[in-house]
């Protein structure tokens, strides 16, 4: 793994930028043990000689077909794998698999055989992949999935209040102004369903087709972006939101929030820029 890496140096820096995002997720104590689960379409960027031969490597089956996904590579964490691993060692941690051309299996592919024989991919593999096919079919440049466990926005998700999109919406960008500026489609609540299975994916993917991140009640956040990086400040943005929106509170008295003309400028100031 580590000479295919070396090999191509766009490859490298993705690799890198993982390893340097895991690190902050770990900081930040969203990443307990385990926690978090990290993919980068990393299609662009191989150019197909590192990988002429891969019939030594080891073929899984998927539970449903990603066909939108033929053919495509992706970095992925592993299951089990602790961010501040990922920080040290991402390509112990981590592994780049290839979807088969009929979108029903994937290569799990690595320096060595031997390397593969514990790894598997996260255990949120569906919602990863569910959500690349999403971002495939409707053509828009998002390449990097964080899911993480950002415990000022899982706290939020446990007042019965905040269970839905609307209200949450208006309580996080109403904290401060970058949250409506950065994080612009906002937050969509997933109530809660049992990780790793289908029905949260399915469930992630409906809130991410019109919202910049996926809630999910009790447990973490998804979020989708065009770099490692953009992928991270969403998250981090909309949990200063959170944070401040609780400080508040420790401190006796509700936030006031900013009001709808301001956020309406706020909105309308995006729209000169995109
Ligand atoms: P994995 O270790 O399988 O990636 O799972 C971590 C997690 O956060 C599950 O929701
Ligand atoms: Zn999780």
């Amino acid at each position: 793994m580590k000479e295919i890496i070396k090999q191509n140096a766009d490859l490298e820096k993705i690799v890198l930028d993982v390893a340097e995002i895991a690190q902050y997720l770990w900081q930040n104590g969203w990443a307990e043990r385990n926690a978090g689960n990290i993919s980068v379409n990393i299609n662009d960027i191989i150019r197909g000689h590192e990988f002429n031969d891969l019939s030594e490597f080891p073929i899984f089956q998927l539970n449903k077909s990603y066909i939108e996904l033929s053919s495509k590579y992706f970095f992925v964490t592993g299951t089990g794998k602790r961010m501040r691993d990922i920080a040290k060692s991402p390509m112990k941690n981590a592994i780049i698999i290839r979807i088969s051309e009929d979108g029903n299996s994937y290569t799990l592919i690595s320096r060595y055989k031997s390397d593969t024989y514990e790894f598997r991919p996260t255990s949120e593999l569906p919602t990863h992949l569910g959500i690349h096919q999403m971002i495939a079919q409707r053509g828009t440049n998002e390449k990097v999935i964080i899911h993480t466990h950002a415990n000022e926005l899982v706290a939020l998700t446990h007042n019965p209040e905040f269970k839905n999109t609307d209200t949450i919406n208006t309580v996080l960008w109403g904290m401060h102004p970058e949250a409506m500026v950065f994080v612009p489609k906002g937050v969509g609540f997933v109530p809660y369903i049992m990780p790793g299975t289908e029905e949260i994916a399915q469930a992630t993917i409906i809130e991410l087709k019109h919202h910049d991140i996926a809630l999910w009640e009790k447990h973490g956040v998804f979020a989708i972006g065009e770099t490692v990086f953009d992928t991270f400040d969403s998250i981090d943005i909309i949990s200063k939101s959170a944070k401040i929106y609780f400080m508040c509170k420790s401190a006796g008295f509700t936030p006031e929030g900013l009001d709808s003309k301001q956020l309406y400028d706020l909105k309308e100031l995006i729209k000169n820029f995109s």
